[in-house]
């Protein structure tokens, strides 16, 4: 049977009308039919209501339980995020209140805790974009969703809790054989993945794709998701030590940037370059990405990674990217038959049809086998400065993921 490119399998799905992301009972495999019935367009997503901000619950009441959550108490280094206890409340009509049981780090939580990434709450806040876990109550007014459904999690911010209580359009029903670390996985670095590649990218066979980072959360998705196309090439730069890994994921050519000058090696290769370059560096590196695109090729930056060298924010390094900041007139780009694209899932906070549709994708796509989270290693939330060191010190192959409570395995690391 001739293997189908993901990019035709999307426009049939895409084709549904009238989705409201995560707001159907089956957001999840088979989910357009569905959610083309759903309801008017709902709020856009925020992060989880503070906590803290509430009115002080009836005493004995149910709300008056207590949770734990992780609290980003200041700018700088790991020990600025602490676990405190926090009051619940009962979720708000609209809202489902959710057992949290794995939560994503992704490297916007470090630029985070450093001060550097945009649309946070003032400080003190709860750090955390997505999760995974199982609905306890339900808000007012909330019919597609029972309580003890499975289900991942999208915000803003606010999740790194035992305890959320998110509107119910955040909340996508994990698909069957789900573990929750893998759904705690899944939407910040898939959705970006996939809208990256296929919407931006329009990743066809035969292409050659250039992946950065391509060992980490959102590397080894876009991997993932180009091996659904038919003979993609894909470069992938990474720390020498996960270049194992990275081959036995289907990349033909990993590349250490830190020792060697990966645009040199990609044009000894492919002299003519590729044809998409996944760009989450910036800087100086948006400017070779460009450069080496083929005619018709795109970069799509998506990220500032080069901003952060070391525990704390460095001043040196902010200028030392602003300062390579690559920029291009549209009378330039007419002549160079090139594109270049900007790409942040965090600004796409009301885009709720169009999220919606790609988590139907991917659910799909994992419920076909075609792409499985990898996890890298599972830390409690005490440990939450490990976690964040695992990152930041460039160790992790795959992503790392919290849990509000010690996994039983003595060791960390993930089977899958
Ligand atoms: N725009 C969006 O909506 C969006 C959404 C998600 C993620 N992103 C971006 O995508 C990139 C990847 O995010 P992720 O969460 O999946 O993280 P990740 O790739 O798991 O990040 C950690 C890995 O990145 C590599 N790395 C490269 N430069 C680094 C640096 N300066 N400091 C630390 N590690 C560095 C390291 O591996 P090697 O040294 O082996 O390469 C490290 O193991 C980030 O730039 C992030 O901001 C953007």
């Amino acid at each position: 049977k001739p293997k189908k490119a993901a990019w035709r399998r999307r426009r049939s799905v895409v084709a549904g009308a009238g989705r409201g992301w995560g707001s159907g009972p089956g957001a999840g495999a088979g989910a357009a039919r569905e959610l083309r019935h759903a309801r008017p367009q709902p709020p856009p997503l925020r992060a989880a209501p503070p906590e803290p901000l509430r009115p002080r619950p009836r005493p004995g009441s149910a709300e008056a339980a207590e949770h734990r959550a992780l609290v980003l108490t200041g700018h700088g280094g790991y020990d600025k995020v602490k676990l405190q206890t926090r009051r619940g409340a009962d979720p708000r009509p609209g809202e489902v209140s959710v057992s949290v049981r794995a939560c994503g780090l992704n490297f916007a939580d470090l630029m985070g805790r450093q001060g550097v990434y945009p649309r946070l709450p003032p400080l003190p806040f709860c750090p955390g974009m997505e999760c995974a876990g199982t609905i306890r109550a339900l808000g007012e007014g909330v019919r597609d969703r029972q309580v003890g459904d499975k289900v991942m999690v999208l915000a803003l911010s606010g999740l790194w809790q035992e305890v959320v209580n998110v509107p119910v359009n955040q909340t996508f029903p994990m698909p069957e054989g789900m573990s929750f670390e893998e759904a705690a996985a899944l939407l910040v670095n898939y959705i970006t993945a996939y809208m990256i590649l296929f919407d931006f990218g329009n990743l066809r066979p035969n292409q050659s794709v250039l992946v950065h980072m391509a060992a980490g959360g959102v590397g080894t998705a876009a991997i993932q998701l180009c091996k659904t196309v038919e003979n993609v090439t894909i470069f992938g730069t990474a720390s020498a030590s996960k270049h194992d890994f990275l081959k036995e994921s289907g990349v033909a050519h990993p590349i250490d940037y830190r020792t060697m000058d990966y645009a040199e090696e990609i044009r000894k290769i492919s002299p003519k370059g590729v044809d998409i370059v996944l760009d989450p560096l910036g800087g100086s590196d948006t400017a070779k990405a460009f450069n080496l695109l083929k005619p018709m090729g795109k970069v799509i930056n998506y990220g500032v990674a080069n901003l952060i060298t070391g525990q704390k924010k460095s001043l040196m390094a902010m200028a030392k990217t602003w300062w390579n900041q690559f920029s291009i007139t549209a009378l330039q780009l007419i002549n160079q038959n090139k594109a270049v694209c900007g790409y942040n899932l965090g600004y796409l906070d009301e885009e709720v049809e169009l999220l919606g549709g790609v988590v139907a994708e991917l659910v799909n796509l994992y419920t076909q086998g075609k792409i499985k989270p990898k996890v890298d290693s599972v830390w409690p939330f005490d440990q939450v400065a490990d976690a964040m060191r695992q990152m930041q010190e460039k160790k992790n192959v795959g992503k790392v993921i919290l849990v509000p409570e010690a996994p039983k395995e003595e060791s960390k690391k993930a089977e899958n």
